[in-house]
């Protein structure tokens, strides 16, 4: 099979150019949004892509809008040589990685560049008002953005979705891959797109887990042995949840209290356990249709997210 080492661009006029140049050929662009330190996760996503799509163009952005001041922006993993040569390693390759410096950097004097001012109040400030370069349009999915994830991390979701709002509007793809690792991210791109007439295709992949359970996360490498042998106890809960509700125990409080006692047995810290319609992200107290059980919690310094979907039981 051949394999290719990607073009690498930096610079987002140089990006949108080469999109326009490849569509007018009459291809189809497949896109796959990251902040590096690529897996197998976001490897499946790329070769989802090399099915769906002409070409595929793959971009490495640590967004700092969707970190709050307090979270661990200054210590996510990054190792660009090593994702290029995995991106390499894919069959077909991948045909460009998109690699800016600073998507909210528009250059002094430039028209709505602010300075310094602050905004975002209510504490809900992330580490681009913190550093204060003057980016103020937020794209915001007001209902799903506020249960799950957005109770702790209240500015995550605006800065997830702001970002790549404004990488679609860079990158112009057809169809964009979006792993269920993320559900509530997934679904929340999702409405966006169709709430905000992109005309972009959305698609969710599954989540790739390594062979003992654990999701493959970017943040996996810093758990220590034994905080990842505990943690593995969040996928360990979710699929006997599964099983739980395939012999007929649909009761979600008592589902959510297993899940929680065997994290909370492994000294993990739980965030939120909760089970919720697919796609509305509405907490159910009983399971009747398709639910996902979403979990988030802590070992040391880390926090995981997991997820499992279950088809309805009547
Ligand atoms: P990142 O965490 O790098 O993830 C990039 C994509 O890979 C996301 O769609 C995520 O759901 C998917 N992914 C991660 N782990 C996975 C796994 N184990 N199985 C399947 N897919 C997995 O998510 C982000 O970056 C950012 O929020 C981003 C969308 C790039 C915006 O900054």
């Amino acid at each position: 099979m051949e394999t290719r080492g990607p073009e690498v661009i930096r610079d987002k006029e140089a990006m949108r150019k080469w999109s326009r140049s490849v569509r007018s050929q009459g291809k189809t662009i497949g896109f796959v949004p990251t902040m590096g330190y690529l897996h197998e996760g976001h490897l499946s996503l790329v070769r989802e892509s090399r099915k769906l799509a002409d070409v595929t163009v793959v971009s490495i952005y640590v967004n700092p809008g969707q970190f709050s001041p307090t979270e661990d922006l200054s210590t996510y993993p990054s190792d660009f040589a090593g994702d290029l040569a995995k991106l390499s390693a894919v069959p077909g390759g991948v045909d460009v990685v998109f690699h800016p410096k600073n998507l909210y950097d528009y250059g002094v004097g430039e028209e709505g560049v602010t300075g310094s001012r602050r905004i975002g109040g209510g504490g809900a400030v992330s580490c681009v008002e913190n550093g204060g370069l003057g980016h103020e349009t937020w794209v915001r999915v007001e209902g799903l953005e506020k249960g799950l994830c957005g109770k702790s991390r209240p500015v995550f979701f605006r800065g997830v979705v702001t970002i790549v709002t404004k990488l679609f509007n860079i990158v112009e793809p057809d169809v964009a891959f979006f792993g269920k690792k993320d559900y509530q991210q997934w679904r929340i791109i999702q409405r966006m797109v169709r709430d905000l007439d992109f005309g972009i295709k959305i698609v969710g992949s599954e989540i790739v887990r390594e062979q003992d359970g654990l999701a493959m996360s970017s943040r996996n490498v810093r758990l220590s042995a034994e905080e990842r042998e505990k943690a593995l106890s969040i996928s360990r809960s979710l699929a006997k949840a599964k099983a739980f509700a395939a012999e007929g125990q649909t009761n979600c409080t008592e589902l959510k209290d297993m899940i929680i006692q065997e994290i909370v047995g492994a000294s993990g810290r739980v965030d939120y356990v909760e089970i919720v319609e697919q796609e509305s992200l509405e907490p159910v107290e009983k399971i009747k249709s398709p639910v996902v059980v979403c979990v988030a919690a802590w070992f040391g310094t880390v926090r995981l997210i997991d997820n499992i979907e279950i088809s309805g039981f009547a």
